[in-house]
């Protein structure tokens, strides 16, 4: 498994906004987590990007558990949404940004 999300819990305040949350991705592959807003969504990508800290659980990519390190060393590219994209380019080109500093080929030209 090259993506693997174990028991993640986040918590602001009073408000648990992660409880176990457990999923598993295959390299290559996509999953979309659909839900209302506010239900967490965003907060489960900051935690696999590492801008946020964890109360527990673990991510692992390609077998490393990368829960403890920096965003910049975490072999991971975010596209944030609507205020966060690049307004000059389009969808693909928004995507492709994080890769291109990767050096990530056989992206889409
Ligand atoms: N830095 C923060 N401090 C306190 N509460 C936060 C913080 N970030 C997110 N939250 C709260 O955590 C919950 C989940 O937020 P999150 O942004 O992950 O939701 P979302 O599913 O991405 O929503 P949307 O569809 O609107 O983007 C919300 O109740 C939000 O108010
Ligand atoms: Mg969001």
């Amino acid at each position: 498994m090259f993506l693997e999300v174990k028991n993640l819990c986040k918590t602001y305040g009073e408000k648990q906004v992660l409880k176990d949350v457990n999923f598993s991705l295959d390299e290559g592959s996509i999953l979309c987590i659909l839900g209302p807003s506010g239900c967490g969504k965003t907060t489960i990508l900051n935690s696999i990007g590492g801008f946020i800290k964890n109360d527990s659980g673990q991510i692992i990519l390609n077998g490393e558990d990368i829960s403890s390190l920096n965003p910049e060393v975490r072999n991971v590219s975010t596209v944030f949404q609507s205020y966060g994209l690049f307004s000059n380019k389009n969808v693909l080109e928004n995507v492709a940004y994080g890769l291109k500093f990767r050096n990530v080929k056989n992206m889409i030209e």
